[in-house]
């Protein structure tokens, strides 16, 4: 199985605060977004794989690590390109690739509209992002596109999950480690999180 791992930092608590708050507007709850987005970035790269390289500096030889893999940032449309700002600050290399998933009102099933991935993408180190994590529809669906791509290194970043999306994804996925801000209480009837903080592209892009 995978590791879950739970954010539990006072500028993350902080944060979550704000986007959590019903009066935050669009301005502020982007802006807030990404900066979770970033902090976030330090922990889940933690584990990226990195090779040994000698480092001529002014006055002597350096034993230092660089990345190994290309790492490519996965963000599922729309609520997802939230977080990619805050990310690309902590890994200006990283490539961008992009799935389009809605989800059906009535059905909650995830529906495919776009797919679009830079060419290294299946030698690299994968971040599938999305701040919601609710039923887990469309970040099992993201991934399933990406497995048959042929990627194999793949990670999950979300702001906020219900327990039902984890153990979705966890059962579904159980070799991708899941990062989240916050693990939520439940998912209402409509299957939104309670007590989770909305629509979250609706409050990012102010569709509503
Ligand atoms: C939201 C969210 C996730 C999905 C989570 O997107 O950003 O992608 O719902 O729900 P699930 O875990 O039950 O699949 P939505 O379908 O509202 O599309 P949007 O990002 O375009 O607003
Ligand atoms: N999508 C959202 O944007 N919010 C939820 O609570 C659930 C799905």
């Amino acid at each position: 199985m995978g590791k879950l791992v739970i954010f539990n930092h006072p500028l993350m608590h902080h944060k979550l605060s704000i986007i959590r708050d019903e009066k935050t507007g669009t301005k502020d709850f982007r802006e807030t977004v990404s900066e979770i987005g970033m902090l976030m970035a330090y922990e889940i790269t933690r584990d990226l794989p990195t090779v040994k390289i000698d480092v001529k500096t002014p006055v002597g030889v350096a034993h230092c690590e660089q990345l190994k893999k290309e790492v490519v940032i996965v963000p599922i449309l729309r609520a997802g390109l939230g977080m990619v700002d805050g990310i690309t600050k902590l890994i200006p290399t990283a490539k961008v690739g992009h799935v389009g998933l809605y989800r059906d009102e009535k059905t909650l099933e995830p529906h495919e509209y776009y797919a679009k991935f830079p060419p290294c993408i299946t030698e690299a180190s994968v971040l599938v992002v999305d701040p919601m994590l609710a039923t887990g529809g469309s970040a099992c669906h993201a991934i399933d596109v990406l497995k048959r791509r042929g990627v194999t290194d793949i990670v999950y970043v979300g702001l906020v999950g219900a327990p039902e999306g984890v153990a979705r994804l966890q059962k579904e996925h159980p070799d991708v480690d899941i990062f989240l801000a916050a693990l939520d209480e439940k998912l209402n009837d409509a299957c939104y999180i309670v007590p989770g903080l909305g629509d979250c592209g609706d409050r990012l892009f102010g569709t509503k």
